[in-house]
């Protein structure tokens, strides 16, 4: 069987490859890819009417702090499906902050065919701590019911019940018994349990030309899960699709698939559709006007799909009688292994769920300070000529970068870790120069290795057992670039280690220390492979199946990568790895980008909804490819894409290869001007991104932000995703027209907005219809809030360190405002020990003041800092006044009028407070007088 195999694998590689050289002309392919009815477990999920369920909660009690209960089926019928009978069990945990954790799985004692897969590595060890421990489990007869339920407390005036028949899990809050999240509200829970395969039974699975063997036969989970007061549902990514997500099923729905998680490299995903692609994150956050905001999140990495039913839905399904509420939003949630471990958040605020989560899956990495600028990407900057010229062009055009990349052609035959030495004879000279200029240089590194015996990873990988097996237990051989390829089994602790090995100085030979990395194609992406990844009978570490592991072997991958550059720097280095699979958690181990978007108006659309769902659900570093990947942009569209993507997280410009050439200078001189003062807008507001980086370290509240997060009550704002938030302070609207004159631009709360560049106040609470010209797209700046900017241009972030910094003061109506300063040294885990200063700015009663916020004690490391505040600008103050009071020096300085930005000198003039004579990290206050 296998030569001919891999004969059709060379043939089917080819097309391939081929395929992805047409990219640009053709588009998704949707027949490569499973449908819900094409997925056997989804399509029997699908078909459950309400009420399926027949489960009731029995032995419900108290043991080693949680509410533990049986799940068994109310009347058990042994003949039909003797396997189907055997208990579940239910653990129930309460953690601090409102957080509720429900796990349901096989009994053990009762010698399930085998150890159902538990996601290891994604909770963060600090979460055990949060755990409250339940002392006591009271019962009542809930509305009506004939049989009673057991009610525990959990924290913060939530309660939670278990209702024991029909079995259902809800929250309520104590108080009036409101209820915030339920589980099985519809009956639709169900439990595949393992069990033997009985006679004639097939538990294959055909699609296209793969089998899938299924040893395991059917395991899949499913239930419903219902949120209540909730206007909108968001989360769940990846998809190219509306950041409110829209139902899926249910009347007014035509015909569409359920979001799937399945991590997949889809080239060319088309806008606007709920078709998984390379992330999976199972958490869901609902937000309603009446009550705020709950959470949902579900622990597997198996392939899940998930339903979000339109209002009505149960009517038009059941033919019982279901209550309706027409403010409650009802989800199917279908996983095809795994078990259930689930979290409840019970928010109320936006804010307070994102905690939650990243309570249990961990707060964003503080990034270095150059991560956080502008990166030059393309595939492929050719050689080491290539790389001089597009660097020195910066210089020459005087437009700020800071990291260059190389995509997998600068090595040798796509062996990671190895260069091209044709093209790239000398890479530590090549990367010391970039260096000399404070710039950095990232190059690619995939997950698939390249069957070399020459090769030293494969050789070394093979020899000690360290790739993923083929259902019949030999190194699975998949294709991709490098052709026949093999992955490492990157679920194993010991393979990560040595995984994270490979990136020390020694081993990477030619890498030096300012070289960082980016995992690609790590879904994993297998050309050959069932839907282009590895067949769900692959089998890792611990006799674990892919189809269990799937969407989270690219975060492992990941974290190994991540690991390892913290081990080549002594632990004193901060990682920056680029990931394009997700996995709830990723966030802990760098940023990601949105895969191959092309370059079209409507994928610049989507980039923003896609970006605030990656932000709501932890993921706060992550971008779109500027430009789009594939396909020549117009001038219009790259230059409106450079102005979009200067306030994303991750801003990166990258293009497929066999796209024109499209670095900043080559589209004209008007053009060039363009897309640098886009640049350099990023490049002003680093210290207020990277105050904001800091922010989500600490909280997780996202960089960008939808604009219902910081305007919760208003209802305008709730599938408002065409703008969105840069911190509490500025919000943007791309333009995602051709030759737009006008926007229409909803600008929240009561307070004014200024524009960023010209000053000019706008009221808030309403939509206004702005002039748009080709200079910028619409910003403002948030009446009450404070901005730190730094308006000297160099050549990189790291250049930039010690210049003076602009306070931009943007009064409310009570003439007040406040806002916050993050520095530290940009690049090591000092932070950690306490070395940063962190100011809170308070501009009242005519005064400025600069106060501290860090927390110092002996023993900690410090940090300082001897850039002082060159420029205060007061916008929305009353005109007049003349000069203002150093109180500290008692010196007296200036008041002028002067350029918002000293850059763009045109425009409105402003109050500018000139040389006030104060350094960033001292304590100080400035009166005007
Ligand atoms: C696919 C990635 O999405 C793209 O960004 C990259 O350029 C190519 N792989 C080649 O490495």
């Amino acid at each position: 069987m296998k030569p001919p195999m891999k004969n059709l694998n060379l043939f089917l590689f080819l097309l391939l490859v081929l395929g992805l050289h047409l990219g640009s002309v053709l588009s998704w392919k949707k027949e490569e890819f499973r449908n819900c009815n094409q997925t056997p477990f989804c399509k029997r999920a699908r078909a459950r009417k309400p009420g399926f369920c027949s489960l009731i909660a029995l032995d419900v009690s108290i043991s080693d702090g949680d509410l533990t209960a049986k799940l068994v089926p109310k009347t058990p019928d042994n003949e039909q499906d003797p396997d189907q009978i055997k208990p579940l069990i239910l653990a129930l945990s309460a953690y601090q902050d409102g957080i509720l954790r429900l796990r349901i799985d096989e009994d053990p004692s009762l010698g399930p065919p085998k150890k159902r897969f538990e996601v290891p590595d994604v909770i963060v060890p600090e979460f055990a701590s949060k755990k409250l421990w339940l002392q006591r489990v009271s019962t009542a007869k809930i509305d009506g019911d004939a049989a009673p339920s057991s009610i525990v407390y959990l924290s913060d005036g939530y309660e939670a019940v278990v209702r024991h028949d029909p079995f259902e899990v809800y929250v309520r809050e104590k108080s009036n018994g409101n209820r915030v999240i339920s589980l099985n509200s519809h009956g639709l829970f169900d439990f595949e349990q393992l069990r033997a395969k009985r006679e004639g039974e097939d538990w294959e699975e055909r699609f296209r030309t793969h089998t899938d063997t299924r040893p395991y036969g059917p395991q899949s989970i499913s239930f419903d899960v219902s949120f209540y007061s909730a206007d909108f549902v968001y989360g769940i990514p990846e998809h190219a699709s509306s950041h409110a997500l829209k139902p899926t099923r249910g009347p007014g729905v035509e015909d569409s698939e359920p979001y799937r998680l399945f991590n997949l490299d889809v080239f060319e995903y088309i806008h606007d559709s709920p078709f998984g692609i390379y992330g999976s994150i199972p958490f869901m956050i609902s937000h309603g006007k009446s009550r705020g905001t709950s959470g949902f999140f579900w622990l597997n990495a198996a392939e899940m799909q998930i339903d979000v039913m339109a209002t009505g839905w149960a009517d038009a399904e059941s033919e019982i009688a279901l209550p309706s509420e027409k403010s409650r939003i009802d989800t199917l949630w279908m996983s095809e292994a795994g078990i259930v471990d689930a979290f409840f958040f019970m928010g109320p605020g936006p804010k307070d769920v994102v905690r939650q989560y990243t309570s249990v899956t961990g707060t964003p990495a503080m990034p270095q300070l150059f991560a956080t600028a502008y990166h030059q990407c393309r595939w492929n900057y050719r050689d080491e000529e290539d790389v001089e010229h597009v660097d020195s062009k910066f210089d020459e055009l005087n437009i700020p970068y800071d990291v260059l990349w190389l995509d997998i052609e600068h090595t040798d035959g796509k062996r990671y870790f190895t260069w091209d030495r044709t093209l790239f004879p000398h890479p530590e000279e090549m990367q010391g120069k970039l260096a000399a200029k404070g710039r950095h240089m990232v190059t690619i590194v995939d997950p698939h290795i390249k069957r070399d015996d020459s090769y030293h990873v494969h050789k070394e990988a093979t020899q000690k057992g360290y790739y993923v097996k083929d259902a019949g237990g030999s190194d699975y051989d998949g294709w991709c670039w490098p052709g026949s390829s093999s992955y490492p089994d990157i679920l194993s602790p010991e393979i990560r280690s040595w995984w994270a090995d490979m990136f020390s100085i020694e081993n990477y030979v030619g890498s030096t220390p300012s070289l960082y990395i980016w995992n690609d194609m790590n879904e994993p992406s297998v050309f050959n492979g069932p839907e282009v990844t590895m067949p769900r009978d692959a089998l890792h570490y611990g006799g674990v199946e892919h189809r269990e592991l799937h969407n989270a072997y690219g975060y492992y991958f990941h974290m190994a990568t991540a690991d390892g550059l913290v081990k080549r720097g002594d632990g004193k280095d901060r990682p920056f790895v680029l990931s394009r699979a997700i996995f709830a958690g990723t966030q802990r181990h760098g940023a990601v980008w949105t895969g191959d978007n092309s370059a079209e108006w409507d994928h610049l659309r989507v980039s923003v909804p896609m970006i605030l769902t990656l932000g709501i659900t932890g993921i706060s570093f992550s971008g779109a490819d500027v430009g789009g990947f594939f396909g020549n942009p117009e001038p219009e569209l790259l230059v409106r894409w450079y102005q979009l993507g200067a306030y994303y997280p991750f801003f990166r410009a990258h293009a497929h290869h066999d796209t024109k050439r499209r670095e900043p200078w080559l589209f004209g001189e008007r053009n060039t001007e363009l897309i640098r003062d886009a640049i350099h807008v990023r490049y002003m507001l680093l210290p207020y991104f990277y105050t904001l980086f800091r922010e989500a370290n600490t909280s997780g509240v996202p960089v960008v932000r939808p604009l219902w997060m910081e305007f919760p009550s208003e209802e305008a704002t709730f599938s408002n995703d065409e703008a969105f938030m840069v911190g509490n302070s500025i919000i943007v609207q791309g333009i995602y027209t051709e030759r737009a004159k006008h926007a229409s631009v909803y600008l929240p709360g009561k307070e004014s907005w200024y524009d960023l560049r010209t000053g000019t106040a706008y009221k808030g609470g309403r939509t206004h219809k702005l002039g748009v010209s080709e200079d910028s797209i619409p910003a403002f700046q948030r009446a009450g809030t404070i901005i730190s900017r730094k308006d000297r241009f160099r050549r990189s972030s790291t250049q930039m360190v010690n210049d003076p910094y602009t306070l931009v003061i943007a009064l409310n109506s009570s003439q007040a405002a406040e806002g916050e300063l993050y520095v530290d040294d940009g690049k090591s885990f000092e932070f950690e020990h306490g070395a940063y200063i962190h100011r809170r700015f308070v501009f009242a009663d005519g005064k400025l003041t600069s106060v501290n916020l860090a927390t110092t004690s002996p023993g900690k490391s410090r940090f300082s800092s001897e850039s002082v505040v060159e420029r205060i600008v007061l916008l929305g103050h009353a005109p007049g006044p003349k000069s203002a009071l150093n109180e500290a020096t008692n010196q007296k300085v200036d008041i002028e009028l002067g350029p918002l930005w000293l850059q763009w000198g045109r425009g409105s003039s402003v109050l500018t407070i000139r040389k006030p004579g104060v350094r960033i990290g001292d304590d100080w206050t400035i009166k005007i007088l």
